[in-house]
């Protein structure tokens, strides 16, 4: 098993939608018996809380149901649980970087160095912004979570 855990501040609007994104990729790859996904946010504020409506409407819009999620934080086991450790933007990533054990550092990467545009290193926080700030998380994470899952498929599976 590959373990993806994809990670934001809040854990309920950009790293929920990369789950569903991911998943969704996996599932009709095939592969959703070999590779785990979860999302997890580094604050505290907004745990057992549902995606923010907004990204579900978004989601839905693309035929993904997200609803189902809750929010958490990321905790110490996560990074010996999950491969890849993923974050939305590079303030995510400090982090991370700080809060892991120094031999699993290397699992922490920013999402966006899996996409094809590059040059684009952070997913906009969307949370204090309208409806069009999803649209745009959405179209970042399909593009990411297209690459993850062939750099996946070449060096994990
Ligand atoms: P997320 O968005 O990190 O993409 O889930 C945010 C959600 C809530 C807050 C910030 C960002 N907040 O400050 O409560």
């Amino acid at each position: 098993m590959v373990g993806v855990l994809f990670v934001c501040l809040g854990n309920i609007c950009r790293s929920p939608m990369a789950e569903g994104v991911f998943r969704h990729a996996v599932d009709q790859a095939g592969l959703d018996d070999r590779v785990t996904i979860d999302s997890a946010g580094t604050g505290p504020w907004h745990v057992g809380k549902p995606p923010d409506e907004r990204g579900r409407a978004t989601m839905a819009r693309n035929g993904i149901d997200i609803s189902g999620q809750r929010a958490r934080q990321v905790a110490p086991d996560d990074f010996t649980a999950f491969r890849y450790i993923l974050a939305m933007d590079r303030d995510n990533l400090d982090t991370l970087h700080r809060a892991a054990p120094k031999t699993h550092r290397d699992r922490v990467r920013l999402f966006l160095d899996f996409a094809a545009n590059d040059g684009v290193t952070d997913v906009p926080d969307p949370y204090y912004g309208g409806p069009e700030g999803f649209e745009a998380v959405y179209a970042l994470v399909e593009d990411a979570a297209a690459g993850l899952l062939r750099q996946i498929r070449k060096n994990d599976l």
